[in-house]
């Protein structure tokens, strides 16, 4: 299983740490522009190997794709990320530009492979790797969700007094401060609904704190987060590497599901080895489906700043 991660910079390099320490990957190449950049942090990523125990060969390149040649799997992080006050949709300018020559260097290479987009903002990015490249559908998918839901579940643990693996919920939507619907109606303490422990306006405040969570990190860090971002792409990886069958949600092209067409926007997905085994759809309130509708209406809205 050889794996690509481009953009060798806080997240990208998280990413490769994370793949490497679960160990089910042969071989990660981390590409970055800057030259030397991604071979120093791929050698000093090695130089964990016998301490943290893992066999996976790290290899850093300067934008050399001769060298991500039979990829399975292709993680973009290349792009700016934004600065305290900025929202996400502010990057794009720079960061279509660097996704779409990315995704098409890739795809030169390893015709096979399997996109997962994380550059911001991300729905957009995903979008515009669709419209730029011709993959198949179940070939290119936006981590977002996966990191909402984990930056939900801490809050909710948090709330509740809970150990976090007691917790479950999902959020789904847009990957934006005001597009994420996290749904707290169909989130539960050891199978319980929440709602039998927190009040409305406790739920209310989770979900608010779930919605900022990337802000709140980007203005204490003085720029955007690493640590749960690094996880949560390596979740999907080895979810798709070892054909794991296991949900999460994503940002997918829809053609109908949720009542939405030809927008990429955050869903519950079942990912395997062929990416996108399955859209999953799941009963909606009325509430939500508004939610849900209001926030394709702000992606929509970034989609339309493309020039694809
Ligand atoms: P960073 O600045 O630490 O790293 C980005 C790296 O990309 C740099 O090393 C830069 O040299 C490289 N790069 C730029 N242009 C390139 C090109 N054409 N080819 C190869 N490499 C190139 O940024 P960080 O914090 O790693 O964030 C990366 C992106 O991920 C940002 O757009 C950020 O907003 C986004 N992000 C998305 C998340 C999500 O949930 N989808 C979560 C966190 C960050």
């Amino acid at each position: 299983m050889k794996v690509t991660v481009v953009g060798a910079g806080a997240v990208g390099a998280s990413c490769a740490e994370y793949i490497a320490i679960k160990n089910f990957a042969s071989e990660v190449v981390l590409l970055d522009i800057k030259e030397g950049y991604a071979e120093g942090k791929a050698m000093d990523l090695m130089q964990t190997a016998s301490l943290n125990g893992f066999d996976t060969k790290i290899v850093g390149v300067t934008d050399d794709y001769s060298k991500t040649a039979g990829s399975d799997i292709a993680v973009i992080t290349s792009g700016i990320p934004r600065k305290p006050g900025m929202t996400r949709e502010e990057l794009i300018g720079i960061n279509a530009g660097i996704v779409k020559t990315v995704s098409s260097n890739l795809i030169k290479h390893s015709p096979n492979v399997i996109l997962i987009v994380v550059s911001n903002p991300m729905d957009t990015m995903t979008y515009l790797v669709h419209k730029s490249t011709g993959l198949p559908k179940n070939r290119i998918i936006g981590m977002g969700g996966a990191l909402d839901s984990a930056r939900f579940k801490y809050r909710l643990a948090e709330a509740l007094e809970a150990p976090i693996s007691d917790v479950d919920g999902m959020v789904i939507g847009g990957h934006s401060d005001t597009g994420m619907v996290p749904l707290t109606r169909q989130a539960t303490r050891n199978s319980i609904p929440v709602s039998e422990f927190l009040s409305n306006d406790r739920l209310s405040q989770v979900a608010e704190d779930t919605k900022v969570g990337g802000a709140t990190l980007t203005k204490l860090l003085g720029t955007s987060a690493w640590y749960a971002p690094g996880a949560a792409v390596s979740s999907l990886v080895q979810a798709i590497a070892c054909d794991q069958k296991k949900m999460f949600p994503c940002s997918v092209m829809l053609d109908g599901e949720y009542g939405l067409k030809d927008i990429c926007i955050g869903v519950p997905i079942i990912l395997g080895k062929n990416g996108i085994e399955k859209i999953v759809t799941i009963d909606l309130n009325d509430a939500e489906k508004a939610k849900m509708q209001e926030s394709a209406v702000g992606v929509r809205a970034t989609n339309d700043l493309l020039e694809v």
